[in-house]
């Protein structure tokens, strides 16, 4: 090995988490969240990484891997004593590329105005489309870019993008040119998902609409080679079940791996066409029934909880206790949304405890492997032009992405434990600094 291959070392971390740890734990039987962390994640004292030409070479004791790996010939020491080290961010469900806001939005929605009602008046993601269809791409990619700085500033090494605010042929692809070109300009990777029915336009009936993303849309976006999933808003009022499989199963014909917004407002049976489709993901799920929790565990699909959304909409949190007891793996997400201007993962991993009963362990480990499952991770067959991220994103076990967050906390719990503060004091991204100290000015 020649010194220049050993892009870091990162040694003396009082805690550093491997991944998540075995199976994990048995479901409680009164409902709680397990209080062992250990039992969820492997967490070392006193560990080390070796990061060599952007993966994880090593991983264990500071002793073992500094004597392997010697700091000084790495190009980055990076000295973690008194910090925890956990894996990036992987934020599985955003739609950050969006032109505009709708504060006001929110003002009215703390008034008492339903979501939808906002929607069925050409509010909401009708209300972006416009604003979107204004900008220009170059607009778009430094808007795109800005929130890209804002989610790695606190720890998201890996996101999913969803077009959606396009609703048309030309914007949809526009949408998606502008997040390869982020994904290609942007130290954060960035997933692409088409979510051509993400709403009806307003001057559009929904069936002549879902032709048109069947029979327009889905070419095109296939033939542009952008997009790795295609997902859907299956729900009252926008998508029927049947319109939502027409969509998903064009989509996977295609090459694009399904994911379901499923049972955010009512129980429509978002959740079972996941389960039907074998899905990568369902998403959102607030009013998933406990048929629905088996049939995903059955079908292997990830259940990605955002509790940010129920947050910002005052709505009931999902039931992510009842997927964890299943055994489910389970994700956290942000949904960075101009309806959920929430780019913490942080926030969004305080919110899935206090709102929705995961233990600080399970949160930290939803916000790293269980996002990465949730992008299809361990799903290889579900992508016939190849998966979108490396099979062990999401943790440090060797042969991962050398993606890690030291923080400035002595452990992974912090990361609930303290609402609403950034804990992360650097980022590196395939083992160089990109945030805090050492990065190249
Ligand atoms: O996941 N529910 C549908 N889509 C987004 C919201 C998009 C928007 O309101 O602009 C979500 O929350
Ligand atoms: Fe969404």
């Amino acid at each position: 090995m020649t010194e220049s291959d050993l892009d870091a070392v990162v040694h003396g971390a009082a805690e550093l988490v491997v991944g998540p740890a075995g199976e994990g734990p048995a479901p409680a039987t009164d409902g709680s969240p397990p209080d062992d962390p250990d039992a969820v994640l492997d967490r070392r004292e006193d560990a080390a990484v070796a990061i060599v030409d952007g993966e994880v070479a090593a991983v264990g004791p500071t002793e073992t891997i500094t004597e392997r790996y010697p700091p000084e010939n790495a190009t980055h020491s990076v000295d973690a004593s008194g910090r925890a080290v956990i894996p990036g961010f992987v934020d599985s469900h955003t739609h950050a590329v969006f032109a505009g806001d709708r504060s006001d939005e929110f003002a009215a929605k703390l008034r008492g105005k339903p979501y939808q009602e906002i929607l069925a008046e050409g509010g909401g993601i009708l209300r972006t489309v416009r604003a979107v269809r204004e900008a220009g791409d170059d607009e778009l990619l430094d808007l795109l870019c800005d929130r890209l700085d804002a989610v790695l500033a606190h720890g998201t090494t890996t996101v999913e993008v969803k077009s959606g605010y396009g609703l048309d042929v030309e914007t949809e692809l526009r949408l998606l040119e502008v997040i390869d070109c982020a994904d290609a300009e942007h130290p954060v990777d960035v997933v692409p998902t088409f979510m051509g029915a993400h709403a009806v336009p307003e001057d559009r009936g929904t069936d002549e609409y879902v032709d048109e993303v069947v029979d327009e849309q889905l070419p095109a976006v296939e033939a542009q080679g952008v997009a790795a999933f295609c997902d859907v808003f299956c729900e009252e009022d926008v998508f029927s079940v049947e319109q939502s499989r027409r969509v998903l199963e064009a989509g996977r014909e295609g090459g694009l791996a399904p994911k379901v917004h499923a049972e955010e407002f009512v129980r429509l049976g978002g959740a079972r066409l996941a389960a039907d489709l074998e899905a990568v993901s369902a998403d959102h799920l607030l009013h998933a029934a406990d048929e629905d929790v088996a049939a995903l565990r059955e079908a292997n699909v990830v259940p990605v909880m955002l509790p940010g959304t129920a947050f910002g909409l005052g709505a009931d949190y999902a039931d992510a206790r009842a997927f964890r007891d299943a055994g489910a793996p389970l994700a956290v997400a942000s949904d960075f949304n101009p309806n959920c201007y929430a780019p913490s993962m942080g926030f969004a991993a305080s919110l899935a405890c206090v709102g929705m009963g995961l233990s600080p362990a399970e949160a930290v480990c939803a916000c790293t492997r269980g996002g990465a499952l949730a992008l299809g991770a361990d799903r290889s067959e579900a992508f016939p032009e190849g998966p979108p991220l490396d099979p062990k994103a999401g943790t440090l076990e060797p042969g991962a992405p050398g993606d890690l967050l030291v923080l400035d906390a002595p452990s992974s719990v912090h990361v609930p434990y303290r609402f609403g503060e950034n804990v992360v004091r650097s980022v590196l991204k395939g083992g160089e600094p990109v945030v805090g100290p050492g990065v190249a000015p």
